[in-house]
């Protein structure tokens, strides 16, 4: 396999597994800003599934909580992960968004993560605790087309 299948076929590979979850985001969330991040995964054989696991463990808390974060791994292959539905989504719908959210991020890889903002939650992955820095440059609330810094985060 040449590296552009390789990839083409992990990123699909990724995809399917979310979608097997079984949960159908209807009506489809909007994607209102994605970004990836600049570093590439350091190791491929331990990204991949660390990445799937990660996405995995996210869901189980943000379908009690409305958001949650997740750890899997460490030091260089490290994926720390966020994820958060915003206010006034129910802890029904708030899966729907967030399952939709790990299908789009994946378009990332090979970075080692990345931000994806649809129009009810956000979704945030990468090799370090960045849990501190919601009030980044790169972090914001976006409301319809007009963001703000996401002070209420
Ligand atoms: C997404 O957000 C980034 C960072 O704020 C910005 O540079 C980029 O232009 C945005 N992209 C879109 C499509 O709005
Ligand atoms: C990636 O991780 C696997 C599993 O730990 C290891 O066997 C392999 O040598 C690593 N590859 C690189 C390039 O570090
Ligand atoms: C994250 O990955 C980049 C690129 O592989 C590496 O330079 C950096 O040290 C990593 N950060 C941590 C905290 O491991
Ligand atoms: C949002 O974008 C649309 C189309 O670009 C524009 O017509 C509208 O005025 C914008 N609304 C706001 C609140 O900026």
């Amino acid at each position: 396999m040449n590296k552009t299948a390789g990839y083409v076929f992990t990123v699909l590979m990724i995809k399917s597994l979310a979608l097997l979850e079984g949960v159908r985001a209807e009506p489809r969330a909007q994607i209102v800003n994605m970004t990836c991040n600049p570093q590439r995964e350091h190791n491929t054989t331990l990204f991949v599934p660390n990445f799937i696991a990660l996405m995995e463990r996210i869901s189980d808390v943000l379908r009690q909580f409305g958001w949650g974060t997740a750890v899997i791994g460490s030091g260089l292959d490290a994926n720390y992960g966020l994820a958060q539905c915003y206010g006034d989504l129910s802890l029904t719908d708030c899966p729907l968004c967030y399952a939709e959210a790990r299908t789009v991020l994946p378009e990332c890889y090979p970075s080692n993560g990345g931000r994806v903002f649809l129009d009810k939650c956000f979704v945030r992955s990468g090799n370090y605790s960045f849990y501190e820095e919601y009030l980044g440059p790169n972090d914001m609330v976006v409301c319809g087309n007009a963001s703000r810094k996401g002070s209420d985060f």
